[in-house]
């Protein structure tokens, strides 16, 4: 009984504060003040019926209407108002597209001028102003009510964050912003001892998870966009009876110690995206009455005190993946693998390496060396020009020469940095590169449904997904492991936003989301590509029905497209990326057969402090010579098979191949065109494949040094093709074999 007695005690000191109500007149000051907030409230119904002769301490209590005076002073307001809450608003409504309106007060209305007037209610111990259509920011200058212990404005069009100096009201007990329109972080409540009741339901609060006193009996934070782990400092909360963190985002496991704190009631940890197993060996709390943790992505078997509802405690346990009872109203197993995504730290053995591959190396743009670059350049490009046109033997008439440099001048081969972003993004047909927020990529995958699951790799999974404005992207999802995001990060992901070319799968704009109470994984990038539907070089050259389709003509756009791709990537951006990873599984194509590279070399730092941007630059430009001409080698592989239509899976099918070819170009034409892929009978000119075949066999020399660069490689495809269309336009498709 004593027990009971000193619980009560400390659950509700209000109840004693308030019960003795002093006889007496209200000072005048106090009584202009009422008067005011009659006014200011807009003569709300409940605030009717006031005159000059009115005793406020003496009014009958109502639901609606109670003022309680001490000693002369108001010690009670509340004030309970008929206007509905953002929730019940039949358009959903946020802070952002927030407006007045018909449940509001008028635009006339000034929260802070409000604050102020009521703050000579100095006294004031319980302060409660509900569905009255309050709407702006919540001022700062609450922290004049010294001597509040209970703040109740809920179901209000209250905006803005939570201020600082909430802090200070050291009395408080109770805080109650439910239903409201706040956003951002909640300050940090962990300094106001005496608060034993917090309901901040139904706002947009978040992401981290509030900072909270242990001496708190009810948490309510519902309905709101936390995004953390649930905190495992909820095991000294030795008075908690309710806990409601219901409708968030809260990920990560279920601390097992909220079953059993000592003074647990009722749990609802519903509408989630928590997952993992709960240990089976957990055991409850007596009191425990009321367990909801449905709507979330756990997996495994109950603890067997939560296994299923008894007469003293309702669980509910629907919709997870969960084993055992009640499967019928559970998620397949896959349903809650998503949570790998957010949960599951990367795995172990990607330790070692330094830098992850999505790859792309932090390019700092100066405006001076990039014109210097282009100068260089289009200096390169006319002497090998001529070079290779003296090595031709004059074969061509000036005319044919004339058509050709005219022709390569218009095709985008140089630095695409002269052309602006968006400029260069429209021409291309895409989006300007933007940063998404997690709710949009949340959505375009529909939450990363499986069904949009298209594949793990290294560096995670990949999803397709759908933007609003109805735009097919595909989305990788890169764990990051350290704590801090370097701040090269948001830098590189800059950089990224800069490779915009026809030829490349490009990057359409990303979301960093960072866990900060999640004890091991830190932070997840999400990186939105373009998608590209229609199958990779690989699908078209293994698979006969489509490897017909690509006639001569049509091998030598995909290849020309291939080496502007590598031309961009070497030279567009500075400094160059090299290393790309150049394979016919990543020439991608799309409906119109135009080349797209992807997975081509862009690197995310994995490591903090290690590795600054400098470093990372120096280690990589004093290898970027051998990775370019490794570039040009996988380019060259890549035309073997082209021109060869064989697969190549060995160094030795390769030499093999390789050998074949440079004996058919120095023997006969006959033994050269016996090497060619028979779909493409008939559709070429022999002088465009010979030179295909020369620049082919220079892409595979075996001194790297004596390989082509990219411009040579891209003038001869294109030279090439002129030779081709000048054959195919005097009439020659399909009769010469
Ligand atoms: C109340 O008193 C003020 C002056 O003190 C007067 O101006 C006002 O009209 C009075 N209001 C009513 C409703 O009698
Ligand atoms: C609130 O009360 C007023 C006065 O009785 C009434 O006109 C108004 O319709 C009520 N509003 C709601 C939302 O019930
Ligand atoms: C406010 O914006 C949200 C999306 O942010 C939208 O769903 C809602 O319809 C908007 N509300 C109004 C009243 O325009
Ligand atoms: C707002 O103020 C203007 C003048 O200050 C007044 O004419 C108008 O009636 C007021 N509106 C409301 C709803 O009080
Ligand atoms: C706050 O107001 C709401 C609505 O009137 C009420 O349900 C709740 O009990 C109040 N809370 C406190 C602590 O006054
Ligand atoms: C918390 O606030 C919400 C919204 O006003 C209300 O529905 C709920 O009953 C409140 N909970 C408690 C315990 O006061
Ligand atoms: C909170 O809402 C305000 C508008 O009321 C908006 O300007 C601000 O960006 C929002 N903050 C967050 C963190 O969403
Ligand atoms: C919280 O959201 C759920 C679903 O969106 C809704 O049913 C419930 O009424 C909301 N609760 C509060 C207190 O706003
Ligand atoms: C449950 O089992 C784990 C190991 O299986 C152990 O570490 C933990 O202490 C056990 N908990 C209880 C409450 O028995
Ligand atoms: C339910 O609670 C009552 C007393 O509160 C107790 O006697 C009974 O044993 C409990 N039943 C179960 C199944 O725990
Ligand atoms: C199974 O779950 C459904 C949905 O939550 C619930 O209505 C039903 O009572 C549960 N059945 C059992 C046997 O627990």
């Amino acid at each position: 009984m004593g027990n009971l007695w000193s619980c009560i005690c400390l659950l509700f000191p209000l109840i004693i504060l308030l019960a003795p109500v002093s006889i007496g007149q209200l000072s005048p000051s106090e009584t202009r003040t009422l008067f005011q907030v009659q006014k200011l409230l807009e003569h709300p119904q409940v605030l009717q019926g006031w005159t000059n002769w009115t005793n406020f301490c003496y009014l009958p209590p109502s639901p609606s209407l109670k003022i309680v005076c001490s000693n002369n002073h108001v010690t009670e307001l509340t004030v309970v108002g008929n206007k509905s809450s953002p929730s019940q608003s039949p358009k959903p409504i946020d802070s952002v597209n927030f407006s007045v309106s018909q449940q509001t007060l008028s635009k006339n209305f000034s929260i802070d001028a409000f604050f102020t007037v009521l703050t000579r209610l100095s006294n004031l111990k319980v302060l409660s102003l509900v569905s009255l259509g309050l709407w702006g920011p919540l001022p700062a200058k609450i922290n004049r009510f010294w001597s509040l212990q209970v703040l109740n404005v809920s179901s209000n069009f209250i905006y803005g964050e939570i201020p600082q100096q909430v802090m200070s009201l050291k009395n408080l007990a109770s805080l109650v912003l439910a239903d409201n329109l706040l956003n951002g972080s909640v300050p940090d409540l962990e300094s106001l001892v005496a608060l034993r009741e917090l309901n901040l339901s139904g706002n947009h609060l978040g992401p981290s998870f509030p900072s909270l006193g242990n001496n708190l009996v009810t948490v309510i934070l519902s309905n709101n966009s936390l995004r953390s782990v649930i905190p495992s400092g909820f095991k000294n909360f030795n008075l908690l009876q309710q806990l409601d963190i219901s409708s968030n985002k809260l990920i990560g496991p279920i601390p097992s110690t909220l079953f059993s704190l000592p003074s647990i009631q009722s749990l609802d940890l519903a509408q989630n995206q928590l997952s993992g197993a709960l240990p089976t060996n957990i055991s409850c709390t007596a009191k425990l009455k009321y367990v909801d943790i449905s709507r979330n992505l756990l997996i495994g078997k109950l603890p067997s005190c939560i296994a299923s509802n008894s007469v003293n405690r309702t669980v509910i346990s629907s919709w997870n993946c969960l084993s055992g009872a009640n499967s019928s109203y559970q998620h397949p197993f896959a349903f809650c693998h998503k949570e790998a995504l957010a949960v599951k730290p990367p795995a172990e053995g990607e330790k070692e390496k330094s830098t992850i591959k999505l790859g792309l190396i932090l390019g700092i743009i100066g405006g001076v060396a990039g014109i210097a670059g282009v100068l260089g350049l289009l200096i390169v490009i006319i002497i090998r020009r001529s070079q290779t046109r003296r090595a031709y033997g004059g074969k061509f008439d000036g005319s044919f020469a004339d058509k050709m440099s005219v022709r390569s001048s218009s095709v985008p081969n140089i630095d695409s940095r002269r052309v602006p972003q968006t400029m260069r993004s429209a021409a291309i047909g895409l989006p300007p590169y933007r940063v998404f927020t997690l709710e949009e990529i949340e959505d375009a995958t529909n939450n990363f449904d499986p069904t949009n699951f298209v594949g793990e790799e290294s560096l995670g999974q990949l999803y397709k997904g759908w933007l609003r404005d109805g735009l097919v992207v595909l989305i990788k999802c890169v764990k990051l492991k350290q704590k801090n995001l370097p701040q090269s990060l948001v830098q590189h992901m800059e950089a990224l936003s800069k490779l915009r070319h026809l030829h490349l799968v490009s990057v359409l704009g990303h979301c960093i989301v960072t866990y900060q109470d999640h004890p091991s994984t830190a932070s997840t990038v999400f990186v939105v590509l373009e998608h590209i539907s229609n199958g990779s070089l690989h699908d078209y050259l293994t698979d006969w029905r489509r490897k017909d389709v690509l006639k001569w003509p049509q091998r030598m756009a995909i290849t020309i497209g291939v080496a502007r791709g590598i031309h961009f990537l070497h030279t567009g951006v500075a400094p160059g990326i090299f290393g790309n990873n150049l394979k016919i599984e990543n020439v991608l194509l799309d409906e119109s057969l135009t080349a797209k590279l992807s997975n081509y070399n862009i690197s995310l730092p994995s490591k903090v402090g290690s590795q600054s941007p400098l470093n990372g630059l120096d280690i990589h430009n004093l290898s970027s010579a051998n990775a370019e001409k490794e570039d040009i080698y996988q380019l060259g592989v890549i035309l073997v098979q082209v021109i060869t239509g064989k697969l190549i899976t060995s160094p030795s099918e390769l030499e093999e191949l390789r050998s074949q070819l440079e004996k058919g170009l120095a023997e006969a034409p006959s033994k050269l065109r016996a090497m060619i892929d028979p779909s493409t009978r008939g559709s070429f000119a022999y002088e465009s494949l010979r030179t295909t075949v020369k620049i082919t066999i220079n892409c595979l020399s075996t001194d790297s040094s004596s390989r082509p660069s990219i411009e040579d490689v891209l003038w001869n495809l294109q030279y090439s093709n002129q030779v081709q269309e000048g054959w195919t336009s005097s009439g020659n498709l399909g009769t010469q074999l």
